[in-house]
């Protein structure tokens, strides 16, 4: 009796020390810095680097783990050239942490197209009763653990004035979620459900910077925070701008009525999806697939729940703390969830982002 007790009590010992090891509770504030643009390129992310080389090697092996490696060959040409090939400040930033962390400039290159859509996500503009516009993003990824280690937030300051806020990656100079306070709030869902392991999906990715014919979404999505001064005109430049590879681009505004979902080809929009109040289009809702188009069985279930949830609510109940929870329901969190973003861009101090821990 007395040495089973003490079995049982051994093994929840254990179980307990795994867990509590392994995965931090659900859900853990994510890490924030300031990124001075003043700063030399070189620089001015020294701060997120020292705090996350300790993942790097994780890093690397999912990188090479990912690309042809018959392919390498042209990342090398890339990274030769890369000043010529990819626009500033990118070249220059990706240069400088490729150079602070010791690494060579074509495995920086790589993580930085990687990155470059490869997420299965979530994302949400709504309108409250107010007219107030509310959007909000889960981040899900197949390596899952590690990015969400690799997850930081950043503002973007010119001095001490914040120009725009992203939640990006310890490495990474492209933005998949971000704000430009007062102005609009922009995230990044993949599009296409190509194979991105595969051969001819990076072959593309690769002759597309080759051919400087086109950007990498996740840069289009950092130049726009920067530059654009208005929800309209941060769509015309989402929609039109030639981009790398197929996507949804998500768009949400300061004033009443301003939300899109954008349904992007390389070359130009296939659909722009406003949100639409007076016909009861509150809100307006992407996953994964065309919103033309049934998602496969085995997806199904991430757009109908999120529907549903939102339905549920209605605009009468939308805040953050509702919105964060259609966004925990599963399957629309879901083991590949890395991460939460609610934003408002006529509030910018409601941004903010949790990483995310589900269960296994
Ligand atoms: C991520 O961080 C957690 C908590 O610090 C740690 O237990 C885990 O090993 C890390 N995983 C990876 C892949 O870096
Ligand atoms: C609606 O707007 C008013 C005025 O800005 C504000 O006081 C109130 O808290 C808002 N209500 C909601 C539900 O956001
Ligand atoms: C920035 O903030 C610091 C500390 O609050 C202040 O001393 C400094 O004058 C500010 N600089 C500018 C340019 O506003
Ligand atoms: C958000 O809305 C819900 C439902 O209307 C409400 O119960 C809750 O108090 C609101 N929370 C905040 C922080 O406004
Ligand atoms: C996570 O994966 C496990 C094992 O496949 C599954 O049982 C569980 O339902 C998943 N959780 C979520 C939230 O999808």
């Amino acid at each position: 009796m007395a040495a089973e007790r003490l079995f049982v009590f051994c093994f929840a010992l254990i179980v307990c020390a795994t867990v509590s090891l392994g995965r931090p509770s659900d859900p853990q504030p994510v890490k924030t810095y300031d990124v001075d643009l003043t700063q030399h390129t070189s620089q001015r992310w020294n701060q997120v680097l020292d705090d996350h080389k300790e993942l790097l090697p994780g890093v690397l092996d999912m990188v090479r783990s990912y690309i042809p490696e018959e392919l390498l060959p042209i990342v090398q040409q890339i990274a030769v050239d890369i000043e010529n090939l990819i626009p500033s400040p990118f070249a220059q930033e990706i240069i400088g942490i490729a150079d602070y962390w010791g690494l060579d400039r074509g495995d920086v290159i790589l993580m930085n197209i990687l990155y470059d859509v490869t997420a299965f996500c979530t994302s949400i503009v709504a309108q409250d009763n107010n007219g107030t516009i509310w959007h909000a993003r889960n981040l899900d990824y197949d390596n899952a653990d590690l990015l969400r280690n690799l997850t930081v937030n950043i503002h973007y300051k010119q001095g001490n004035e914040t120009l725009y806020s992203g939640v990006t990656y310890a490495g990474y100079v492209g933005i998949l979620t971000g704000q430009r306070p007062n102005g609009f709030t922009i995230t990044i869902d993949q599009r296409g459900s190509e194979k991105r392991r595969l051969s001819p999906w990076w072959e593309n990715e690769l002759t597309a910077i080759l051919d400087k014919s086109s950007s990498f979404v996740s840069f289009l999505v950092r130049q726009t925070l920067e530059n654009a001064k208005d929800f309209t005109d941060a769509v015309e430049n989402l929609a039109t701008t030639v981009i790398h590879a197929t996507a949804y681009i998500i768009v949400g505004g300061a004033n009443k009525g301003e939300g899109v979902v954008i349904t992007r080809d390389r070359l130009s929009a296939l659909d722009r999806y406003y949100l639409d109040p007076l016909q009861a289009r509150w809100y307006v809702l992407e996953t994964n697939y065309d919103r033309w188009t049934q998602p496969p069985p085995f997806d199904n279930q991430r757009r109908v729940v999120a529907h549903r949830e939102m339905d549920k609510l209605g605009t009468g109940n939308i805040n953050s703390t509702t919105l964060y929870n259609v966004l925990s329901t599963p399957p629309v969190m879901n083991n590949g969830t890395t991460y939460t973003t609610i934003m408002s861009a006529s509030q910018p101090d409601v941004f903010n982002t949790h990483v995310r821990w589900p269960p296994l």
